[in-house]
């Protein structure tokens, strides 16, 4: 069965959707830390040597598979595999972003709580020692997480029911300039507090002493998982590519913004970190308990502020999570209206029962199902270490292989230089090929042994 499929509407369309994608929780409460933890500048150039090397040509790949297929993630990849279980690795892709978006939103339901907390001002009425602690009080409550995870799903869900160009388009085209102009006036006032120089210091400073064989892998990890690579989203997100588009300008400028969005995030966060005397760390306690903690201590001299910048910074973070989550289901719901007849409203509902069901389970493992353990992981912990460290990674891996390996070579140039009238894509197309083919699959190959070692 095909339905008539939806197109973006412009290159910045195409931009503002993928980079919605990659900008999430991994750029502002990993990225800033990571850096920090390996070297300052000198991991910031590891990263972006990573990200040219191996992750911007699989996003390459999985932009040609999906562009070139014209199709949901499920069609688009099983019509390269043959076979009797042709149809597994197609399936596999369309279930790692459904499993990823069932946690995800949990977290998105506590920033969901935590722009509510902001809004009402409950920072600024708390003493700075008693905000301290109160996250984890919080997720442990059956009901309250609960809640905000059906509602960050069912906000999620009800703007993919709206269409591709109704819904994720127009959702992007204004939620990505508003992110960047919220995080940059907030790494403005984080660089104004006294002792904030030690963030930046912290950020930027190059220490090669810090650089070690984990950096690289965390560099590795971290590019791979900042693009929303290995999932599905890409392909699906480039199905809805017009063949006019320049995959690889809409690559680079979708990359280009996640690096940016990510190191104003640190400017926005480790300045003020320093500035409190805290160390930083990373995960959702630098979130939700450090920098509370942050503005009720603001809070005490300069109330208005610190309530502006706390609104503004958890209204940073729902954006950011929203959109990638939008992505994530958007893989789902494309598989099941094409293929398996649904209505996209129909599916979208399908998906909020189902995403919610699990996501639910997820949330209750910090309170009433905590003693609930899976290969000795809550169960919360235990979905997001099998979504990183295998779903993705597998995921990766046969993209590369498939487009690298298994797509006609023909195929693959008329994609990346469209039918080769694009100048500068042909000199670089035989570099391109060559990274999907070989240097991508090595790179995933170190990603699945270093976690498994
Ligand atoms: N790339 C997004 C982020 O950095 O948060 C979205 C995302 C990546 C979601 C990987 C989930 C995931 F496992």
């Amino acid at each position: 069965m095909h339905t008539a499929r939806e197109k973006f509407g412009s290159r910045m369309a195409v931009i503002a959707a993928l980079a919605g994608s990659a900008i999430g929780l991994g750029n502002i409460w990993r990225f800033p830390y990571l850096v920090g933890e390996n070297g300052g500048a000198a991991f910031i150039v590891i990263y972006i040597v990573f990200t040219l090397l191996l992750s911007l040509p699989i996003f390459l790949a999985e932009s040609v598979l999906g562009r070139s297929s014209g199709a949901n993630c499920r069609v688009a990849v099983s019509s390269l595999v043959k076979g009797r279980w042709g149809h597994l690795p197609g399936l596999l892709m369309v279930f790692t972003p459904l499993w990823i978006v069932s946690y995800y939103s949990v977290v998105g339901g506590w920033s969901l709580e935590y722009l509510v907390q902001a809004v009402r001002l409950d920072f600024i009425h708390t003493a700075p020692a008693d905000v301290t602690g109160s996250f984890g009080t919080f997720i442990s409550k059956p009901f309250a997480p609960l809640f905000f995870h059906l509602a960050f799903l069912a906000v999620t869900l009800g703007v993919v029911a709206l269409g591709v160009k109704s819904g994720i388009e127009k959702f992007s085209k204004w939620s990505i300039p508003t992110l960047f102009v919220i995080i940059v006036l907030i790494a403005v006032y984080s660089l104004t507090l006294p002792g904030s120089a030690k963030g930046v210091e912290y950020l930027l400073k190059p220490d090669f002493s810090k650089v070690t064989v984990h950096t690289f892998i965390s560099a590795l990890g971290q590019s791979f998982y900042s693009l929303s690579l290995g999932m599905g989203i890409v392909i699906t997100y480039s199905s809805y590519v017009s063949k006019e588009e320049n995959l690889m300008v809409a690559g680079m400028g979708s990359s280009v913004s996640d690096l940016l969005f990510a190191i104003l995030a640190g400017f926005a966060i480790l300045p003020a970190v320093f500035a409190a005397g805290i160390e930083p760390g990373s995960g959702p306690t630098l979130i939700f308990d450090t920098l509370p903690f942050i503005f009720s201590s603001i809070g005490q001299n300069t109330p208005v502020i610190s309530a502006v910048v706390s609104i503004l910074f958890f209204l940073a973070i729902l954006i950011a999570a929203l959109t990638s989550s939008i992505s994530l289901v958007e893989v789902g719901v494309a598989y099941l209206t094409e293929t398996k007849g649904f209505s996209r409203v129909g599916a979208c509902v399908l998906l909020f029962v189902g995403c919610g069901l699990f996501g639910g389970l997820c949330s209750l493992s910090f309170g009433p199902l905590a003693d609930v353990h899976i290969a000795g992981l809550g169960l919360f912990d235990f979905a997001d270490s099998f979504a990183s460290n295998i779903l993705l990674v597998l995921g990766g891996l046969i993209v590369v292989i498939l487009v690298g390996w298994v797509l006609p070579g023909q195929e693959l140039f008329k994609e990346l230089t469209n039918n080769g009238t694009l100048g500068a894509n042909v000199k670089l197309y035989p570099v391109v090929r060559f990274l999907i083919r070989y240097v991508a699959p090595v790179g995933i190959l170190i990603l699945v042994l270093s976690s498994i070692l």
